[in-house]
């Protein structure tokens, strides 16, 4: 069967009202053109679509048949249209993304392998402290954050979508690097590198060995993940990282993991945005990329940037 979309168009519009008159008003068109392109869709068919009762017009069976289907290709072609429309958005959008300090470790890888995918889009990328990153998503000030710790007492939207183990460093010649299962309690003695007081990662270790009823030493407090690793590396006390942060210090045998009883603390990376947001494209095309399976290679625990 020949037809064209119009014909459908100009059928659906007919059948809808059951008038060529207000088909044709609504369409814009004469009344002889409606009836041109229903004829034609008749002789295409080899049916009647519509029978006369006096003055009124009614569907016939096939014309039924035909009105159902012409109803489900419009839907399907606004879908279409609303998807294009999106995706010609993404093409061109400006991501704005927020960050943990930590997440720096592969959020760029992140980005690199989205921008392979939708080379137009550009973007901003904030790496900054817990507390800046609560600030922005009260305040719009961003799309999406990566964030360890979502907060319970904010209207947020939070998916996990990575795993984000913590881990204790000491620097290689530590008199417990090699042991297996290291007690807790053999930590007594140790003096910790900190991150400030509202990292997730410290508030994270400080609920651990709270549970534990563990007095914990932190010494000095530090905000960035790489000055931890040098402060332990010169001897200045054991870290807690994630990790994310770790690959060339261990490769290179300059830190190496301790196997503490209870560690890893087992965590999560989390995508965050204010509730109910309305995500811009872009945003939304980078949401839907970390969920899916392309991104699922570049994101695992120990593969650090
Ligand atoms: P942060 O990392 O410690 O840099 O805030 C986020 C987290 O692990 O919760």
């Amino acid at each position: 069967m020949h037809l064209t979309l119009r014909q459908l168009e100009v059928f659906e519009a007919v059948a809808r009202h059951l008038s060529y008159t207000r088909a044709a008003e609504e369409l814009h068109l004469s009344q002889p053109a409606v009836s041109m392109q229903i004829r034609q869709l008749e002789e295409a068919a080899g049916l009647p679509l519509f029978e006369k009762l006096g003055k009124q017009i009614r569907l016939t069976e096939a014309g039924e048949e035909f009105f159902h289907y012409s109803q489900a290709i419009g839907r399907q072609l606004e879908e279409l249209d609303e998807v294009i429309e999106a995706l010609k958005g993404v093409q061109t959008g400006h991501l704005r993304i927020s960050v943990a300090t930590t997440a720096n470790y592969f959020a760029t890888r992140l980005l690199a392998a989205f921008s392979q995918r939708y080379p137009g889009t550009t973007f901003s990328l904030d790496v900054t402290n817990r507390k800046t990153l609560l600030e922005q998503l009260t305040r719009n000030e961003t799309d999406l954050v990566i964030m360890g710790k979502p907060p319970e007492d904010l209207d947020l939207d939070a998916t996990a979508f990575m795993e984000n183990p913590l881990v204790i460093i000491a620097p290689a010649r530590h008199p417990l690097a090699g042991r297996k299962n290291i007690p807790l309690a053999e930590l007594r003695d140790e003096v910790f590198v900190a991150r400030e007081q509202q990292s997730g990662t410290r508030i994270a270790m400080e609920r651990f060995f709270q549970e534990r009823g563990f007095h914990l030493k932190t010494g000095m407090e530090m905000t960035s993940n790489s000055a931890i690793k040098h402060a332990v590396e010169a001897g200045l006390g054991l870290g807690i990282v994630s990790i994310h942060t770790l690959e060339l210090e261990l490769e290179a045998g300059r830190l190496v993991v301790l196997d503490v009883e209870g560690f890893p603390i087992e965590r999560h990376w989390y995508l965050v945005t204010t509730k109910d947001k309305r995500l811009p494209p872009v945003a939304r095309a980078f949401f839907d990329f970390l969920m899916g399976d392309d991104a699922a290679g570049l994101m695992l625990p120990g593969v650090a940037a």
